[in-house]
Parts: structure tokens; C-alpha cells; sequence
């Protein structure tokens, strides 16, 4: 298993380019299914979770080639692909390939709406929480789905199409949302969804649907409104940059100290943890190619943070932004919303010496003056990248085991850290 071996103090300067998101790029390979033409995504990342889709999609019959540049000049690393699900060969999604990959579940929605079925293997629960799929099932229902569960699937079926209706989202799911604007899509008539995911992943999907010919109002606001149509065609599409990734290595920057231009990041689609960055004492300069992040040696000033749905902070950003905390002057109370499970890194980062407490959702962080280096466990995506962020600040060498999790989201991270002057590089095994 690899690790990532990081010897910490040095300050980060240079540029860093960002890639396409994850969190974009799977619901919109997802899309393809919707229409036996091509769907062509552009900046697609390079990443686990999303060759993993790839096999899965696969499964079902989508055909896929990638026609960007060579990787080697391509200076921002992300792809192009081309998908065409000319013929869905399989409308079953498997529990070996679903319990891989949460956002596997997706495929619901397309198949259930383009094929009048869908059997997919419940997702299970994982590492951060243990994240039902009640939502998925009753917003399908409200659409007209027949739904039953048998021995870990989930059945689904719509013998005269689904039927567009009301649904209010009694809880924000941002893949619930995906998953009901997609099958709403090819659904008789007219469907609004309330309380709707207002993420800007959801806003791309959208717009690649209407390029693909959906009649889709309102993506962005908690309403979206969506008129079905008879079938979609294919589009060419650009998945939007990594808010989660621009907001990691902003405050990879905070911590380390340095001055780094983020290429290609777009400041609106994380202006709320960009504005809490900046109350810690960082520089955040949106300029016409990314924004650029500095710090001076002045100190980093303790902000108290909630996760909430977007636009507040992210959960996502909930470790990396701990990280950060546990060098600042003073005491910041951090609490978690989104998922019940999702402060594994408190541990991890108490090997390298911070000081934090727990108290039920709320961690509170008692700022140190440094941090020393350790041999430390990732234990899922975002907590890892905390450990490095933490890693790159800390005196002496840091280790990160279980990097499996990091390629999952975060494109060629080493390469790009070591580009602005870390010492960081992985250890094969
Ligand atoms: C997406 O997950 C992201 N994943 C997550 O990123 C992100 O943390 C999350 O949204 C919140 O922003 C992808 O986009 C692939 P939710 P998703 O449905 O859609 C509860 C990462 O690190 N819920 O918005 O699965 C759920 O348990 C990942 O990249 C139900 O109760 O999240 C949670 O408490 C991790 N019933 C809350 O809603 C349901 O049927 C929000 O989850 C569905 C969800």
C-alpha cells in the first residue's frame, strides 16, 4: 500500500492548477445514460472514484474513449471523454461495484427514467456516516416509481414512464437532487423540486442537461422546476473546477505560509469558506487566471465554523479546515451538520500534537504553536488531505499510510505540492 512520506516547514510558493471536480464530473458521467447519443465532458479529473465509474457505467453498456491532449502536455492533467450508452446492455448495478463507490447509486434515476427499471444494490453505509437512501426512494415514488427492497437491492420500476409532480426534499440531498433532475428529465409533464440541493455541482449537471435538451428551471435556488421531454441528445459539456480541492490547498497555504496563485479556481463557488479563510488572517486575491492565496509569518487567527449546505461551509472542507485551527492563537469551535461520523481525523491529528476535544458534533480546537511530525492513518478522502496539510506545517517528518483514499479526489497531489516547494513525495510498496 502506498504512503506519502512529507517533511514539514517549508513555505508553499508557486502556482497550483485545479482540476475538474469530482464531485461534477461523476453525476455528469452518470448523465450519459439518459441518451444513446454522445455525451463529450471536458476537464474531467484523473482520479479513482472516476475510472471506478467508468467500469461501472461500463457494466450497463456505455462505450467510452478519452481524446484530450496527451497527459504529458497537458498542463491541467484533466481529460476529455466522450460517452455514448448507445445500448443499456444491464439495468442492474451490482453490490460489488455500488458498495465501492457511494455516488454509484445515481444510476437509479437515468435507468429507472430512460428504461422503466433499475436494480441497484443498496449503497451501505460508510466510513463518515451511515447515509440512507430514504430520499432517493421517496422522491422516485412521488415521481410514480414502483420501489421495492429485496435482500440489499432496491427495485425500481416504471411501466408507463414517470410522472412529473411535487416533491419537497424534507432534508438538502445533494445526490438525491441529482438524482430526481435526472430522472424528471424524461418524466411525463412537469415536476418541481422544493428544498432542493443548491451546490454548484448541481447547477453543471443542470447545464449539461439543458445543452442535452432538458427543459430545467431555477438550478442554483432551492426550487428547480424541470418539464419532461420525449428523449435527450448528446452535448459537449465542461466540468467546473474543484471547489473542495481550491479550498484545500488555500489552506494548505494558510497553515505553511507562502504565497500560491490556484490556476483555473473560481472564487464564487466557495466564497463562503474563502470569507472564513480570510477572518483566519489569510490573503485571498481573485485575479483573471484563479486566486491567488498568501500569508505572511503574522499568525493564524482562531473562526468558529458550521458546516451547513451550500453556500455555507462545507463539509468537505470540515477536516482540512481543523487542520488549520490547530495552529491558531487561540480557541475555534468547529461543528458538523452534514454527517454524524465525520471527525476521524481528531485522532490522527492529535498524534502530530494538536489539542482538540469532542463534544458531540463540536470539536473544539485549542490552537498550538507547532506541530511534529508522525506516522499517521487516513481514513477517508477529506481527513486525509488534512493530514497532509497538517503534515506539510508540522517540524520533522510525517507520514500518511492508507493513501488510497486520497487518489480518490485529489489529482496528483504530490506533484503538485512538490511543484510550490514541499517536500512531500509517495513511497510505493
Ligand atoms: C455529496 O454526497 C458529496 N458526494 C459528498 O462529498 C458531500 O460531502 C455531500 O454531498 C454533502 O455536501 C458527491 O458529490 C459524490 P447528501 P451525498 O445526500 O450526495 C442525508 C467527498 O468527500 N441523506 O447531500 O451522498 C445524508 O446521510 C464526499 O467528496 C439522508 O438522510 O450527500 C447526510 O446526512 C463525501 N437520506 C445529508 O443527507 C438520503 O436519502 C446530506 O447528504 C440521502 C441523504
Amino acid at each position: 500500500m502506498d504512503r506519502i512520506r512529507i517533511v514539514g516547514g517549508n513555505h508553499l510558493e508557486g502556482r497550483i492548477p485545479i482540476s475538474g471536480a469530482k464531485n461534477a464530473a461523476l453525476p455528469l458521467m452518470i448523465a450519459s445514460l439518459l441518451t444513446d447519443d454522445t455525451l463529450t465532458l471536458e476537464n474531467v479529473p484523473h482520479l479513482a472514484d472516476v475510472e471506478q465509474l467508468i467500469r461501472i457505467l461500463g457494466n450497463h453498456g456505455v462505450d467510452y474513449s478519452v481524446n484530450g491532449r496527451r497527459e504529458s502536455q497537458n498542463e491541467g492533467y484533466s481529460r476529455t471523454i466522450n460517452f455514448t450508452a448507445r445500448n443499456i446492455v444491464d439495468t442492474t448495478a451490482p453490490y460489488e461495484l455500488v458498495s465501492k463507490m457511494r455516488a454509484s447509486f445515481w444510476v437509479i434515476g437515468p435507468l429507472l427514467a430512460r428504461m422503466g427499471e433499475a436494480k441497484v444494490s443498496l449503497p451501505g453505509g460508510c466510513a463518515i456516516g451511515t447515509r440512507p437512501v430514504d430520499l432517493f426512494i421517496e422522491g422516485l415514488q412521488a415521481l410514480g416509481a414502483d420501489i421495492d427492497v429485496d435482500s440489499g437491492y432496491i427495485l425500481s420500476k416504471a411501466k408507463n414512464r414517470l410522472r412529473g409532480n411535487r416533491y419537497v426534499f424534507p432534508k438538502v440531498s445533494v445526490g438525491a437532487t441529482h438524482v430526481l433532475m435526472m430522472a424528471a428529465t424524461l418524466a411525463r409533464g412537469e415536476t418541481v423540486l422544493e428544498n432542493a440541493a443548491r451546490e454548484p455541482e448541481v447547477v453543471n449537471l443542470a447545464e449539461c442537461l439543458i445543452a442535452m435538451g432538458a427543459k430545467i428551471d431555477g438550478a442554483g435556488t432551492s426550487t428547480i422546476t424541470i418539464e419532461g421531454v420525449d428523449a435527450l441528445s448528446g452535448a459537449r459539456h465542461r466540468v467546473i473546477p474543484d471547489r473542495i480541492e481550491t479550498g484545500t490547498y488555500a489552506m494548505a497555504v494558510a497553515m505553511a505560509g507562502g504565497d500560491v496563485l490556484l490556476e483555473g479556481a473560481r472564487a464564487d463557488l466557495l466564497q463562503g469558506a474563502l470569507d472564513v479563510l480570510a477572518q483566519t488572517g489569510t490573503e485571498i486575491i481573485p485575479v483573471n487566471s484563479g486566486i491567488r492565496v498568501r500569508r505572511n509569518g503574522s499568525g493564524i487567527s482562531p473562526v468558529d465554523v458550521t458546516t451547513e449546505p451550500f453556500p455555507g461551509f462545507p463539509t468537505d472542507l470540515q477536516a482540512q479546515f481543523m487542520g488549520l485551527m490547530t495552529m491558531a492563537k487561540g480557541k475555534s469551535r468547529i461543528t458538523e451538520t452534514i454527517f454524524e461520523n465525520r471527525f476521524m481525523h481528531v485522532q490522527e491529528l492529535a498524534r502530530l500534537g494538536a489539542h482538540i476535544t469532542l463534544a458531540g458534533q463540536t470539536a473544539i480546537v485549542e490552537g498550538v504553536s507547532k506541530l511534529k511530525g508522525a506516522p499517521v492513518m487516513a481514513t477517508d478522502l477529506r481527513a486525509s488531505v488534512s493530514l497532509v496539510i497538517a503534515g506539510l506545517a508540522a517540524e520533522g517528518e510525517t507520514v500518511v499510510n492508507r493513501v488510497y483514499h486520497l487518489d480518490r479526489g485529489f489529482e496528483r497531489l504530490e506533484e503538485k505540492l512538490s511543484g510550490c516547494g514541499a517536500t512531500i513525495e509517495r513511497l510505493s510498496s
